[in-house]
C-alpha cells in the first residue's frame, strides 16, 4: 500500500549532472539469448555486465541463472514491475517517476541480494529514466582511512520490513573475505530509505550525511549512465556497486527487476 507524503515543496525532478560520459544507448542488435565467459569476466572486473539483447524474460532469467540464484523480492515474488504507479507519485521510490540517490538494493536484508539485474520491457522515451552505476571499491578508495574504518565499526539501522532493522555497518566483511557495502543516499541524508519529495534533510552535517554528499559527489564525477535497451538486461554486483535513478516523465518506462544470491 503506498504511504501518503505529506504535502510541501516540490522539488524539481531529479538531479541532473553535466557528462554523459558511459552514456549506453539501445543498440538493436540481435545477440543469441546467453551469458558467455566475456560477461562473466566484464561483471567480475567492473562490477556490471549489459546483455543487451533484445531477448524475452524467459531467456533473462535463464541467463541470471547462470550467474546466481533467484531469491524473492519485498512480498515475496522473485520478479519485481518497476513501473510508475499510482499513490507513490510523491515519494523516492522505484514504482514513483521521481529520481533516487546512490544506493545498494536491499540493505537492510541479511544478506543483501549479491547480483541486482534489470530488465527492459518498455525504456522511457522522454530522456530521461538512466540507471548510474558508481563502482563502490573506488568511492572507498578515495576516503580516508579512518573514515573507512568508522565505517566498518559503527552500526547503522537499516530497514529491514515489517517495521523491523537491520543494525549493521555501512561495510563488513562477508563469510567469503569479501566486502559487503550497504548504503542509501535517502537513508543516511533523510532518515528514510523512500523519502516524500520536499522532505527536510534531517541528517545533513551527520557522519552517515556527510558520506551521502561524498557519494554523490562521487557518481557525478565517475558513473557509467545506462538506459538500458528494449529487451535487454543490466546486471550489476550489488555488495560492490551503488546504483541511482534518474527522474522520468514517460509513463510508459517498464522493467522487471530480479535479485540473485551469489
Ligand atoms: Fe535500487
Amino acid at each position: 500500500m503506498a504511504i501518503p507524503c505529506g504535502a510541501g515543496f516540490l522539488r524539481a525532478g531529479g538531479r541532473r549532472h553535466g557528462s554523459t560520459a558511459g552514456l549506453v544507448i539501445a543498440d538493436p542488435t540481435l545477440r543469441s539469448p546467453d551469458i558467455d565467459h566475456h560477461d562473466h569476466h566484464r561483471l567480475r572486473e567492473q562490477g556490471h555486465v549489459l546483455l543487451s539483447g533484445p531477448f524475452g524474460t524467459a531467456a533473462a532469467v535463464a541467463m541470471l541463472r547462470r550467474i546466481g540464484r533467484l531469491v524473492p523480492q519485498h512480498g515475496g515474488g522473485l520478479a519485481h514491475r518497476v513501473v510508475a504507479t499510482s499513490g507513490f507519485e510523491r515519494r523516492r521510490y522505484s514504482k514513483s517517476t521521481n529520481a533516487i540517490g546512490v544506493h545498494t538494493e536491499a540493505p537492510g536484508w541479511d544478506p543483501p541480494p549479491r547480483y541486482l539485474a534489470l530488465y527492459c520491457h518498455t525504456q522511457a522515451g522522454c530522456g530521461g529514466g538512466h540507471t548510474d552505476l558508481v563502482d563502490g571499491r573506488a568511492f572507498l578508495a578515495t576516503l580516508p582511512p579512518e573514515t573507512v574504518e568508522k565505517m566498518r565499526s559503527q552500526d547503522v539501522a537499516f530497514p529491514a520490513g515489517r517495521g523491523g532493522f537491520l543494525r549493521r555497518p555501512l561495510l563488513v566483511s562477508a563469510d567469503d573475505g569479501e566486502d559487503i557495502l550497504r548504503f542509501s543516499y535517502n537513508l543516511l541524508t533523510y532518515g528514510d530509505t523512500e523519502p516524500c519529495l520536499g522532505a527536510e534533510p534531517s541528517l545533513e552535517g551527520s557522519f552517515g550525511g556527510g558520506l551521502a554528499v561524498l557519494a554523490e559527489e562521487f557518481r557525478v564525477r565517475h558513473r557509467t549512465r545506462v538506459l538500458i535497451p528494449e529487451g535487454g538486461l543490466l546486471v550489476w554486483d550489488n555488495w560492490r556497486m551503488l546504483h541511482a535513478r534518474l527522474a522520468y516523465r514517460d509513463a510508459r518506462r517498464r522493467l522487471t527487476r530480479y535479485w540473485l544470491a551469489k
